[in-house]
């Protein structure tokens, strides 16, 4: 798989990668994402836009937004905040809308998902004409890092039980580091029903459903050191519920 391929390809490329960055207190980590992202998709020559939508933080996510923005320009750093929390879900519907490119990547913004592995999925989705590629923690070199046991055995559970439910033909679920065709995507978000965390195994679950084809990156993700995660033992549950939904639905 040599460099020389990619960029090769890259030049003769139309396409165009919109990547989502939702945003709830990550002021600390924004700049450096912001940063790490133009890095390696200027390094392999694709066009690109970064669309972030920030839900009101109170931390002034939005502010370092606007500088970043003057920095690097606004064909590079879409805004599209919304006046308050209204959940991770919505956040990349509404940040969809603005899309101006025919791939999406949807990443968290915290450092859990490093930059450098965009291309990686850019290539791949190449090779294999992929309609979605996602990343995964659990084949090859991926993994995860400063997890605590109970965070590792969530993860595990709920990646068990789904394959042993719904045999997704993908191996990680639960994760949300992936790249989408603009329109696959689209229909993916209208067809899901769950909210919350459980949305990602759902995205993955009726991409299978409607005969979309999955290539897999293998990712490291790595826990966020500014900040806090919001999952708690609600969003268990609300998995497990909605598991069984689909366990008797699709
Ligand atoms: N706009 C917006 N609105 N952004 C939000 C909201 C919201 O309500 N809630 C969270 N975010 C942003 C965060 O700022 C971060 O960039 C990203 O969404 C993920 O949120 P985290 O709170 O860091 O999630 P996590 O680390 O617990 O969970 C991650 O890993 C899980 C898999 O292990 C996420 O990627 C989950 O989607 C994933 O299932
Ligand atoms: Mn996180």
């Amino acid at each position: 798989m040599g460099d020389k391929r990619s960029s090769d390809a890259a030049e003769v490329s139309d396409d165009k990668y919109s990547i989502l960055l939702p945003t709830y207190n990550e002021s600390e980590n924004l700049p450096i994402i912001v940063w790490l992202i133009i890095k390696y998709l200027t390094e392999s020559g694709y066009q690109f836009e970064i669309i972030i939508i920030d839900d009101g933080s109170p931390d002034g996510t939005l502010d370092v937004a606007k500088q970043l923005q003057k920095i690097y320009g606004e064909e590079k750093i879409v805004l599209r905040p919304r006046p308050k929390k209204l959940g991770l879900g919505t956040a990349y519907v509404h940040g969809m809308k603005s899309a101006t490119g025919n791939f999406i990547v949807i990443m968290d913004a915290d450092l859990s998902h490093h930059p450098k592995f965009i291309p990686q999925f850019i290539t791949k989705q190449k090779e294999g004409n992929y309609d979605v590629v996602s990343g995964t923690r659990y084949i090859g070199d991926g993994g995860v890092y400063g997890w605590d046991f109970k965070r590792k055995l969530v993860s595990r559970g709920a990646n068990f039980l789904t394959q042993l439910l719904l045999r997704p033909g993908a191996s990680d679920l639960t994760g949300s580091f992936r790249l989408y065709r603009k329109h696959v995507l689209e229909k993916l978000v209208q067809s899901c029903v769950s909210k919350g965390y459980v949305f990602q195994m759902e995205m993955i679950i009726r991409a299978r459903q409607f005969g979309y084809t999955i290539g897999e990156v293998p990712i490291t993700f790595v826990d966020r050191v500014y900040g806090e995660s919001k999952l708690g033992g609600s969003e268990i549950f609300q998995f497990v519920k909605a598991l069984l939904y689909l366990f008797a639905t699709t």
